[in-house]
């Protein structure tokens, strides 16, 4: 079997990706159409000059990405959107998927907490009727924004806590460390939800905001955060507590100078509960299959194919799922590796 299609194969779980960065050129234009509104500015850009969007960090992403979230009205538009990543996700062999949303960035332009999530819930339910694939709810606070704002926030989720499974932090990590959120996610905490957030790769103070984030907040999860690779003190704990880091090499390409291969297999080699995933995958072109073989076919990583599904594996574990569940994906995940490597399991990819 080719790389690619060993890739294509493997039953996986996706534990990073952002709905509203799902949102493709495509689906925008549909949603631009039914609700009788004008393009967003980098969409009717991209129209005229038919070239990709245009960002080259973290805050020059968001500052496309958000304005392009006014097509999104109606409860409806957020089902289309969650269906839409499922369909791709399903097509990719993706079993699970636990996905971010951001409330914020849709109540704050006046569309009520309850369509956002209704919509997406809605768009979640078609999608496990129609193709069987496993999906939840991870709702993100906006870090750019006040810890008031989230707090409130906070208070509007809690009658949909039997859809949403935990909380994360996004948007712009500059002079918004974790602390910032203490008391909401403490609050989070005591209502139940999981916690994550991410740690975005090269920011300003990141280590000082991973350190935050294990000992003061108590994540369950960390996304992106390989920045850790530098800390052997940070990984001891990470590793004592089974903390997994939610990696997205595609999308640190784009963001950063690198897309931080070495460090990812760096960490998994060390038994950190490192995974693969997608982040916002109609801005950063490429889906979970396409981050996989980013990773797989970098020549100087010597990736195997038993890391790849040693990869999954870390996604099934510290996904978010009923153990029952997690024992079915494992044994999964067992079966494909029996059937696919069988006595060759160490062997290097590359040049196979
Ligand atoms: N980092 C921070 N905020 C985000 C991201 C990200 O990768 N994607 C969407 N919001
Ligand atoms: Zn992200």
């Amino acid at each position: 079997m080719d790389l690619p299609s060993f890739i294509s194969a493997l039953p996986k779980a996706e534990l990073h990706v952002h709905l509203e960065g799902c949102l493709t050129p495509g689906l925008a234009r549909t949603l631009a159409a039914r609700n009788n509104l004008p393009l967003p500015p980098s969409l009717s850009a991209l129209d005229q000059t038919g070239s990709s969007y245009s960002f080259h960090d973290l805050t020059t992403f968001l500052q496309v990405y958000y304005p392009n979230l006014s097509v999104l009205q109606t409860a409806h538009d957020f089902a289309d959107l969650a269906i839409s990543y499922l369909t791709t996700a399903h097509a990719q062999n993706v079993k699970h998927c636990e996905l971010f949303f951001d409330p914020q960035a849709h109540t704050a332009r006046g569309v009520p907490f309850p369509t956002v999530v209704r919509g997406y819930q809605a768009g979640i339910n078609t999608a496990q009727r129609a193709l069987g694939i496993s999906a939840s709810l991870i709702m993100c606070f906006l870090r750019d924004h006040s810890a008031e704002f989230a707090m409130a926030t906070l208070m509007d989720s809690l009658p949909f806590k039997d859809v949403i499974i935990g909380v994360g932090l996004d948007s712009d990590e500059r002079d918004n460390p974790p602390s910032k959120f203490a008391a909401v996610f403490q609050r989070a905490a005591k209502e139940g939800f999981l916690i994550t957030m991410h740690c975005d790769i090269d920011q300003p103070d990141t280590l000082t905001h991973i350190g935050q984030a294990i000992n003061e907040i108590q994540v369950d999860r960390i996304d992106h955060g390989t920045n850790i690779i530098d800390s052997p003190e940070l990984i001891s704990t990470l590793k004592q507590r089974g903390i997994g880091l939610t990696a997205c090499p595609i999308s640190n390409g784009i963001v950063t100078d690198d897309f931080k291969g070495k460090e990812i297999i760096e960490l998994l080699r060390q038994g950190v509960r490192v995974t693969v995933n997608s982040d916002d995958p109609a801005y950063f072109r490429g889906y979970l299959n396409e981050n996989m073989l980013k990773l797989a076919s970098a020549a100087d990583l010597n990736v195997t194919r038993k890391e790849l599904i040693h990869l999954q594996r870390n996604a099934f574990t510290i996904s978010w799922i009923s153990s029952w569940k997690r024992n079915h994906f494992l044994q999964m995940l067992d079966e494909f590796e029996r059937l696919t490597l069988g006595s060759e399991a160490t062997q290097v990819l590359n040049g196979v």
